[in-house]
């Protein structure tokens, strides 16, 4: 992307975003009309479509473009001895500073300690660090008692990890392979803050990755190098605003012994879009040692028994949202006081990937129209455009980033063809109905941003 684009990019602000996206019924503020709940969004009609995509992309890309990837769904509720197992109800905790003066409260590895209160401004008021656990507890069946507390999972990871033997047993499954799951995690967070970047309740794209200890360093590489080139040749993210972090021995967290954050650049900045982590064999030798079940597995191969080693792919569904919003959205000047909002979604990902729409209503256009919509329903998420005017249309379907918009005048009447209209260059030309489906598919297939 040129040095000018880049520019451009950096003017996405967040408040562009979210304007956008309640305007257009992306994302809404969760209990709006109760003055919203902070740290959750509702995801609208074309917000729930581009998710899905996102998180179907995802999951083809795992699952079925991998031989040795399998998928699971474990629920959110688990045994609470799970949580002691795993870690997390010791050490999944954030420093909590807070003001005594306003009562504001800040993550203490994000403030100056020494400084004045981000909040009201005043000078010595920040009391000492202290450690806040980030779960969420509630309480299962009608007695709120300490032994009925569960937690609300803070990663879906561990609902892999205390499957690991079931799937082993019950699938053709054999060391390396992995365990692909998407689903809803919750954390209390301290602050949560940039639209859907950091929420309270969020979803996950998690693999572990199960592999012969000595094969550590080679699977880490792997998963590295495959899982960022993954975001710009399946997303059609720009490469240039994607780029490793690795984690300091301060940052790692407490199940990992090495670390790297694909970061992306967000309106805020680089920040982290998916940790890629070497969890060793932490897991699985603690569900072992609290559970006193085995986990230990035989390759049948060498005789050899071992715990797995594991390396974890976690993505977050939602902060991908705000990363393809992010990176597809644009304010193009075609001339004076003329500006253009597109987004330039991946059109695997667009929630419409075809609006069809009659230059006119009468004249049994519009019933050409529906007729046309109707047939290519079947492959592809259309919508029908019924008001004859076509500036507009093709402005709204720009907004919401339909790749493909197709027009009906009086010549398709003559001779079976349709105008369609690329969404990045506005180009146009004339396709027959008949080749309509296979034309947009190979276009699909073979699309690079700007066509
Ligand atoms: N199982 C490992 C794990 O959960 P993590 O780095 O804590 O690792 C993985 O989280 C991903 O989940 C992050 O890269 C981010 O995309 C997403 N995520 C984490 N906390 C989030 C939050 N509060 N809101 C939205 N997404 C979040």
């Amino acid at each position: 992307m040129s040095e000018k684009k880049d520019q451009d990019k950096a003017k996405v602000t967040l408040d562009k975003l979210v304007s956008l996206s309640k305007r257009r019924g992306f994302v809404f503020q969760s209990s709006e009309i109760y003055g919203g709940q902070s740290g959750a969004w509702d995801y609208g009609p074309l917000g729930v479509e581009l998710k899905k995509n996102i998180q179907g992309v995802w999951w083809k890309e795992m699952t079925q473009m991998h031989d040795n990837i399998v998928g699971l769904d474990a629920a959110i509720l688990m045994h609470p001895r799970v949580w002691h197992a795993s870690g997390h109800v010791e050490n999944f905790t954030d420093p909590l500073v807070e003001c005594k003066s306003c009562r504001g409260r800040f993550r203490a590895d994000h403030i100056d300690l020494k400084g004045a209160c981000p909040t009201c401004g005043k000078k010595d008021t920040l009391g000492e660090p202290r450690k806040f656990n980030l779960m969420f507890t509630t309480h299962i069946g009608p007695v709120e008692e300490t032994a009925s507390t569960i937690y609300l999972r803070p990663e879906t990871a561990q609902g892999i990890f205390v499957n690991f033997k079931n799937v082993v047993s019950s699938s053709r499954v054999k060391v390396p392979f992995g365990i692909a799951q998407v689903g809803k995690a919750f954390r209390n967070e301290i602050v949560t803050k940039a639209f859907i970047f950091r929420t309270a309740e969020f979803e996950q794209m998690e693999m572990q990755f199960f592999i012969n200890p000595k094969e550590e360093p080679k699977w880490f590489e792997y998963w590295k190098a495959s899982r960022i080139e993954y975001y710009s040749t399946k997303l059609g993210i720009a490469p240039e605003h994607l780029r490793f972090h690795q984690h300091g021995k301060d940052e790692l967290a407490h199940y990992a012994i090495n670390a790297f954050d694909i970061e992306f650049l967000f309106p805020m900045g680089w920040q982290e879009l998916e940790g890629i982590h070497s969890r060793s064999d932490y897991d699985l030798r603690r569900h072992q040692e609290f559970s006193g079940d085995k986990q230990e597995y035989l390759d049948q191969e060498t005789n050899e028994r071992f715990l797995p080693y594991v390396i974890e792919t976690s993505a977050g569904l939602t902060r991908s949202v705000l990363m393809v919003l992010t990176d597809a959205y644009e304010e193009e000047v075609l001339g004076e006081g003329d500006v253009r909002t597109v987004l330039h979604f991946h059109p695997n990902l667009a929630p419409v990937k075809v609006a069809v729409m009659p230059v006119v209503k009468k004249d049994g256009l519009l019933e050409l129209a529906q007729k046309v919509e109707l047939e290519l329903r079947e492959d592809f998420a259309t919508m029908l455009e019924p008001t004859g005017n076509i500036g507009k249309n093709y402005r709204r379907q720009d907004e919401i980033g339909t790749p493909y918009c197709v027009t009906v005048d009086h010549t398709s009447k003559e001779d079976g063809t349709v105008t369609i209209r690329y969404r990045d260059s506005m180009k146009q030309e004339r396709v027959k109905i008949s080749e309509l489906v296979g034309f947009i598919r190979n276009n699909i297939k073979n699309y690079k941003r700007g066509q």
